[in-house]
């Protein structure tokens, strides 16, 4: 625990931090690779370039040296980057080569200005956070190592079947490779997924699009064009392949309400939705599924989702709309996702959970969109396809 005089120093100097907050995660990074070139693997290189996870991190920290004392607002900070941190089997002792490096980089940043009592109070706060990181981590370990079917770390799976699902994603079906059970999950849960590629470790993360089972997962991914892991998946990885899998986790889970829930995904971010989906029908609940992809070529699941609204009646509207229609046949359901469109379907005598996810600039206008017409946060919920940003 930090004490009177560190917190001092830390109110005191939080302002200029903050301010540097960014720069200080760009310099820690190169510098930490440079270090410990063996955690580069563990860390996604594209959301470096972009800045998405140094911005991450800062944030990260200056909302934890805010919200210190508020158990719930901790809660909300804590378990997305829980969630994160064990899909890539985060271990405890790394947290002293983050500690090292950051300390190092902000010493770069803020040169002389960095005395030593301010540095041990910004050290202070730092394991603090750590501990309380690290405790949460392994709590989330056990309890899915404990759970029917479950393990800690990596396990071996091999790949089932693969089924294009557009012109651009593809379903992978993994069973464990021991055929014991595997842990069932949430809808709207997420696992880690380590590849071998080149010689060199890759992590990433995909949500699930079964519906919960303890036979095994499907994730749905798609092609990048320039993506590492998903060309890898999509060119390299076939029928009888092993890949070691993480066990499943993610926060985007249904409420426990019964009140109507809006589904909204643009592109792959549809993926969560299929799951959420038929657990929500499968609750009785009202479904609103409100889907945009650029064109019929890569719309995935279309087929699948129209049958489930033929089967679900009155229970699910499935309504896609389409940026760049292709075809006479495609351009009757031009349109985009907007505050429009959002209040033509909206229910009105309840207000319904929103689940939404897709990229970046959609998810904004989205949350943007829903909080003007009066959802409030707790209804609206989404999952961020990398480092969570900040959607205002
Ligand atoms: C919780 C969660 C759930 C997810 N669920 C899914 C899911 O269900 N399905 C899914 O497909 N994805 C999902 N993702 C995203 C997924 O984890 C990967 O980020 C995604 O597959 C891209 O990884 P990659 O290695 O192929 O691309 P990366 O190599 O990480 O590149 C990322 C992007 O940058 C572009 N890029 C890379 N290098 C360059 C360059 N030099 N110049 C220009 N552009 C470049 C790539 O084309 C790509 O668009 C999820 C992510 C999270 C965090
Ligand atoms: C107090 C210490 C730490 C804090 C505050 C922190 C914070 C964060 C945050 C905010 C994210 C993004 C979460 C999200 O996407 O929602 C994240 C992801 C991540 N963290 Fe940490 N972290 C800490 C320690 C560590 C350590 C010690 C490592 C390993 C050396 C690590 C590795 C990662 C990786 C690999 C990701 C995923 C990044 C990606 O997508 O490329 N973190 N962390």
């Amino acid at each position: 625990m930090l004490n009177e005089k560190q917190l001092e120093i830390i109110n005191a100097t939080a302002p200029v931090v903050a301010e540097h907050a960014e720069t200080i995660a760009s310099t820690f990074y190169p510098l930490m690779f440079e270090r410990y070139p063996h955690v580069r693997s563990m860390f996604n290189m594209r959301h470096q370039q972009t800045g998405e996870q140094p911005r991450a991190l800062a944030r990260s920290v200056v909302a934890y040296a805010l919200n210190r004392h508020d158990p719930e607002a901790l809660e909300r900070l804590m378990r997305p980057i829980v969630n994160k941190h064990v899909a890539i089997n985060l271990q405890p002792d790394q947290y002293s080569i983050v500690s090292e490096c950051l300390m190092a980089a902000i010493g770069e940043v803020l040169g002389d200005a960095v005395t030593p009592e301010i540095a041990d109070a910004w050290s202070g706060l730092y394991w603090e956070f750590a501990e309380r990181l690290i405790d949460a981590e392994e709590a989330t370990y056990r309890a899915l190592e404990e759970a029917p079917g479950g393990w800690r770390g990596e396990r071996d799976f091999t790949l089932v079947d693969r089924v294009p699902e557009s012109e651009e994603i593809v379903s992978f079906y993994f069973r464990p490779a021991d055929d014991q059970p595997v842990r069932t999950f949430q809808p709207g849960q997420y696992l880690g997924v380590a590849l071998d590629i080149d010689g060199e470790q890759s992590l990433r993360q995909y949500s699930l699009t079964s519906r919960p089972n303890d036979d095994g997962y499907r994730i749905s991914v798609k092609r990048e064009g320039q993506g590492r892991a998903s060309r890898h998946l999509h060119d390299h990885v076939n029928v009888g392949d092993h890949i070691r899998l993480l066990a499943p986790v993610g926060e985007m889970v249904l409420d426990a309400r019964d009140a109507p829930v809006m589904l909204i995904s643009a592109g792959v971010g549809q993926t969560p939705m299929l799951s959420l989906m038929a657990q929500a029908l499968d609750a009785g609940r009202q479904v609103i599924y409100l889907h945009g992809a650029r064109n019929a070529r890569v719309h995935a699941f279309g087929d699948h989702l129209k049958a489930m609204a033929e089967q679900y009646g009155s229970q699910l509207t499935y309504r896609y709309v389409y940026s760049e229609p292709e075809s006479t046949e495609e351009a009757r359901h031009k349109g985009i996702i907007d505050r429009a469109l959002l209040t033509d379907y909206l229910p009105r005598e309840v207000t319904p959970s929103c689940y939404f996810t897709g990229p970046t600039g959609f998810m904004r206008d989205v949350d943007n969109a829903l909080a003007a017409l009066g959802i409030d946060t707790p209804y609206r919920h989404f999952e961020y396809f990398g480092p969570s940003g900040e959607l205002h």
